[in-house]
This record gives structure tokens, C-alpha cells and sequence, in this order.
């Protein structure tokens, strides 16, 4: 299934150089995290930002429905193509983080991939994901973050800036971590490691992890 819409957030240039960046992450183990991100969820599945459903094949077939929101129209075409031959049912629907579709605790899992470090309003899309989770939920999170080495953070710190701008709106220091504490989520497991998504580029923190309705 499909609803069509048209949100704001639009990045059509970022968009399809990053259909070419996530295949050639994939390719160097971002499958593996996804496969970790996704283990062992099942019911109903609420995926925010999906990008162009490179999670979608990843899914256990104990998940009965995937919801897949994704506000970029670029992206959110080659997500519907990806669903057509996913394992479970996959509905891609236009929309945004800030105002999730469904009521209070209508999903078992919201899954968070790549996308907590573009939200304009981090507090608020917690916020907005906790509420959409049934008690007791699950809320799983495969994100980029800021270093934890004083040098290094200070350098994502310098040049998020300008990387906002032409990536998307991704800020390469945010501290998520701590973000889903201060939104009321207690973080059950986590996995800190550094991931390198080029050649071209250094390797950075990244977490995948899971956490519940503190
Ligand atoms: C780096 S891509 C990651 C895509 C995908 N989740 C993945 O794992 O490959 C960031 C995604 O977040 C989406 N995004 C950015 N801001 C958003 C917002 N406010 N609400 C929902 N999605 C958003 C973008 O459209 C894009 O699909």
C-alpha cells in the first residue's frame, strides 16, 4: 500500500547521491547492522525517514506490518519499489517525524535508521515516537553520532554547519544517546562501534540498540 502526500522536507540532490551512498554502505556492512537493527521485532513496525527502504528486506517475517514514513519524494518512489518484493507487508506513506501517524501506542516497534541526526526538533520526535508506542514497545535505533575523543567531536562540532547543508540536514554531532535518556526511553542494549559508509571518509561512532518506555 501506498498514501501519497507531499511533505516539505525535499532533498533532491542529497537523495540520489545518497541511493548511491547506502548501497555502497550496505556493501561494506551497513547489511550486518541493519540485520542487528532488526532482529527479533514483531507486530506491527512503524520505520520513521525509511529513506529508500534499504531496511525493508531485513524485517523477520514475525513482523506482520510494516509502516514506512518517509517525507523525501525521491526517496519515498524507490521505497515503494523496495516494499514490492520485501518479505513482509511494507505500507510506504509521506510524512514526517514531527507528526507520526497513528494513535497512542499503536505500534509494537519504532525504528529509527540514519535519521535521528536529521530532525530539526530531537526532543520532540522522541517524544512523538514514545507516544506512538504501545507500553513496553520497543524502540530500536541504528544512528551516527558524535565522537566520544575531544578532538574529534570538535571537529563534527565545526563542520556540522556547513555538512547540514549539503547532507540533508544530518548533524555528525548529535549525542542521541543521551537524547533518548532525556526523552523518558531507558536504553535496554547498545553496541558503540566505528563504521566507515566510503573509502573516502573516516570511520565514526555509531550505536545500534535498542530502548523501551522508561
Ligand atoms: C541518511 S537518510 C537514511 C535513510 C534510511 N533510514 C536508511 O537507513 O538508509 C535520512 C533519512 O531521514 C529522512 N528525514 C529527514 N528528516 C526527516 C523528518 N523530519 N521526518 C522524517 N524523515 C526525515 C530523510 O528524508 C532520509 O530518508
Amino acid at each position: 500500500m501506498t498514501v501519497t502526500g507531499r511533505s516539505e522536507l525535499q532533498h533532491p540532490r542529497f537523495s540520489r547521491q545518497y541511493l548511491k551512498i547506502a548501497a555502497e554502505a550496505d556493501r561494506r556492512g551497513g547489511a550486518d547492522h541493519r540485520d542487528r537493527l532488526l532482529a527479533g521485532l514483531s507486530g506491527r513496525v512503524l520505520e520513521v525517514g525509511a529513506g529508500q527502504g534499504r531496511n525493508v528486506r531485513h524485517y523477520p517475517e514475525t513482523v506482520t506490518e510494516v509502516v514506512a514514513l518517509e517525507p523525501d519524494d525521491t526517496l519515498r518512489t524507490a521505497a515503494e519499489r523496495a516494499a514490492a518484493s520485501a518479505p513482509v507487508p511494507v505500507a510506504v506513506v509521506a510524512g514526517e517525524a514531527a507528526d507520526l501517524p497513528g494513535v497512542d501506542g499503536a505500534f509494537d516497534a519504532v525504528v529509527a535508521s540514519l535519521v535521528l541526526c536529521s530532525v530539526d526538533d530531537l526532543p520532540g520526535v522522541l517524544a512523538e515516537m514514545r507516544r506512538v508506542l504501545r507500553p513496553g514497545g520497543q524502540m530500536r535505533f541504528y544512528e551516527h553520532v558524535r565522537s566520544p575523543h575531544r578532538w574529534a567531536g570538535l571537529l563534527q562540532d565545526a563542520i556540522t554547519p556547513l555538512w547540514s547543508r549539503a547532507a540533508g540536514g544530518c548533524h555528525p554531532n548529535r549525542d542521541t544517546e543521551s537524547a533518548l535518556r532525556a526523552a523518558g526511553f531507558t536504553v535496554t542494549e547498545i553496541d558503540r562501534f566505528g563504521f566507515s559508509f566510503s573509502p573516502l571518509v573516516p570511520k565514526t561512532r555509531h550505536i545500534i540498540g535498542t530502548a523501551v518506555r522508561a
